[in-house]
């Protein structure tokens, strides 16, 4: 075993940091405040090779590991969730997704401009009455030969009019059920395909999430991703790998909220004291050091799985599950910590709170990672 980091990711978790300092820090306040998206820092992540971590360099990717990916999702996390949400689609479940089973043509067209960040992607899989139930798609996207066409409505689709590029999960062969599903390319634009209004979210409020709306969508065949058939199998596999990328916002978030608190209560006094001398103060921070130092080995062993080609479904279940309940708890703990300026926005730890309970729900809510879990160790 081997705990340490190497030279290349040191200097990658060091680069993201300073990003994270410098460029999301200021303003992240007022991008939360508005529902304000993050263009400006996007481009600039982008040109960092933030965007398309994993992919080949010579589909424009930086050509990194997953462990390199999650490193930087943890910094960037504990400063601006809004912003780490964004660089996790488009890394796990775009990029991921189209480089892993893309033909050569959808690479070339798209994984290029998306590794780059010159456009940014979506994945559309949620409906309104598809959210864990990922198998009752209602959405169609029947075949008509040389295209398909699509209909239905998509809901809290993360990067919703940010995105240029979509990949849409939909239901071509109602019978077959979860093997009837396909997994297609649309482009924004496409006839017939509208975005719903924005979202006024609790948290990563200054991400996009929104409906999608499609009515009479064409897509050409060769937009399908994979066999006929293969769509509801490609979003679980990006899933599992996306689970990952998530984990670590969720370990970054809380790490975050840890730091300030930390930091506060060497500062604030009371009682004639810095209120880390109270020992109701000294053991919160001691759990939550303890805490997240758990749900970072969580988090890195099951990137270390998907680096070492070991089976990656359980470890990244199990990391989400329990650093998405870390994230919550710790927020809430920096708070307390914080008492009344806890409360307010200018001490950051609200909005860590709010950014934190998504991670408990999207791409698997912790019910779902529990029944991935409990299915990998039974059928042992
Ligand atoms: N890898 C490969 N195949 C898998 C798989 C995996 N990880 N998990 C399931 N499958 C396959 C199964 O083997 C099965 O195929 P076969 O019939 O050929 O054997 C098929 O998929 C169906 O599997 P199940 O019978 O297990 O299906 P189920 O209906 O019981 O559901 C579930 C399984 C795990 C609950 C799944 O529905 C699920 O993951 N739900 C949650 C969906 C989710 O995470 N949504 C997030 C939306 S995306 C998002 O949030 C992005 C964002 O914007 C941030």
């Amino acid at each position: 075993m081997n705990f340490s980091l190497t030279e290349e990711q040191e200097l990658i978790q060091q680069a993201a940091r300073d990003f994270a300092q410098n460029d999301l820090f200021p303003e992240v306040i007022e991008r939360d405040e508005a529902q304000r998206f993050p263009k400006e820092e996007v481009r600039k992540m982008g040109e960092l090779g933030f965007l398309g971590m994993m992919v080949d360099p010579k589909y424009g990717g930086s050509g990194l590991d997953t462990l390199s990916y999650v490193l930087v999702m943890e910094e960037l996390s504990k400063v601006d969730a809004s912003s780490s949400v964004i660089v996790s689609v488009n890394n796990s479940l775009v990029c991921w997704g189209l480089e892993t089973y893309g033909t050569e043509e959808q690479k070339e067209k798209y994984l290029t401009r998306l590794s780059t960040g010159e456009i940014i992607g979506a994945f559309c899989l949620s409906e309104p009455e598809a959210g864990s139930d990922a198998t009752s798609q209602k959405t169609t996207a029947i075949d008509k030969g040389d295209h398909y066409v699509i209909n239905g409505t998509k809901n809290w689709i993360t990067n919703g009019s940010s995105a240029e590029v979509y990949l849409v999960i939909a239901q071509t062969d109602k019978d077959k059920k979860h093997k009837g599903i396909n997994a297609l390319i649309v482009e924004k634009g496409a006839e017939g395909f509208e975005i719903g209004p924005k979202e006024n979210k609790l948290g990563i409020r200054g991400s996009d999430t929104h409906s999608l709306i499609f009515n009479d969508v064409k897509v050409p065949k060769k937009n399908r991703i994979g066999d006929d058939g293969f769509g509801f199998k490609f979003a679980m596999k990006t899933l599992a790998g996306g689970r990952i990328g998530i984990a670590a916002q969720a370990l970054g978030i809380a790490a975050g909220a840890y730091e300030l608190a930390l930091k506060y209560s060497k500062e604030r006094k009371a009682f004639g004291t810095e209120i880390s001398n109270h020992q109701a103060i000294a053991f919160k921070l001691a759990d939550m050091h303890t805490q997240i130092e758990a749900a970072r080995h969580l988090v890195y062993k099951a990137a270390w799985d998907k680096d070492n080609g070991n089976d990656y479904d359980l470890s990244g279940a199990m990391a989400k599950l329990y650093a998405s309940q870390v994230a919550m708890e710790t927020t809430v703990e920096a708070v307390q910590i914080h008492g009344g300026n806890g409360f307010v926005k200018d001490y950051h730890v609200e909005r860590l709170m709010r950014d934190a309970k998504i991670t408990q729900i999207y791409e698997g809510t912790s019910e779902i990672q529990k029944i991935v879990i409990s299915r990998s160790i039974l059928k042992r």
